[in-house]
């Protein structure tokens, strides 16, 4: 199984809180996704390997610390994924950006693919897959298998709010992909939304209601 992490730090459940809010309009919840996004990545790098290298700072010569070996790429799943990516950016700014387009069939509530565009060494980086809502986990899932598809064997998926069903879809199709999320929600209503989640993310950020 994969290892699925809550990263319930108060000021994330925080500006989570603010963002489930109905009232709250799409100013700031974009405002406050980058800035969960940003604060998760935090925790989503920790394990990044670090490598020697020698340096001289003002007074001496030393061998630091930086981060080595394999670069990042950050894949938002669209439309929603876009509204994590500059906060990301903020964190790992030489970080390649891909983009996998895929939207609910409103009936089936099956992904649908209409996009892909991935950096052209993707297969030699680490991949942060991201989307705010992790629901029946059929997007998730979907776009997980294009990347290995394309040759990609390091894959984290960071979500904002994820449903048990979600998870367990993700952590059976995917065992060997982490999954972090800020909340870990009640069930899926007859819609296939999150309960009590946080409404439609992607019209949310883009003020398409
Ligand atoms: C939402 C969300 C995920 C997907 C999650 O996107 O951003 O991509 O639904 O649902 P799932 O886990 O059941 O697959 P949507 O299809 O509404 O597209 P949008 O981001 O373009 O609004
Ligand atoms: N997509 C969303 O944006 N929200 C949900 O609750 C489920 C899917």
């Amino acid at each position: 199984m994969s290892n699925f992490h809550v990263v319930d730090h108060p000021l994330i459940t925080h500006k989570l809180s603010i963002m489930r809010n109905k009232k709250t309009g799409s100013k700031d919840f974009r405002e406050l996704l980058n800035e969960i996004a940003m604060l998760m990545g935090y925790e989503l790098t920790r394990d990044l390997p670090l490598e020697d290298v020698v340096i001289e700072t003002p007074l001496t010569k030393m061998t630091a610390k930086m981060v080595s070996g394999k670069k990042l790429a950050i894949v938002p799943i669209l439309r929603a994924g876009l509204g994590m990516v500059d906060g990301l950016q903020s964190l790992v700014p030489v970080a390649k950006v891909g983009h996998i387009g895929l939207y609910r069939d409103p009936e089936t509530h099956k992904p649908v693919e209409y996009y892909c565009k991935l950096p052209v060494d993707i297969e030699e980086r680490i991949v942060i897959l991201v989307d705010p809502m992790l629901a029946t986990g059929g997007s998730a899932s979907d776009a997980l298998t294009m990347l290995k598809n394309k040759g990609c064997k390091h894959i984290r998926f960071m979500c904002l709010v994820a449903s048990p069903e979600g998870v367990k879809k993700v952590q059976e199709d995917h065992p060997d992909v982490d999954i972090y999320t800020a909340a870990l929600d009640e069930c899926l209503n007859e819609h296939a939304y999150i309960v009590p989640g946080l409404g439609d993310a992607g019209d949310r950020i883009f003020g398409t209601l």
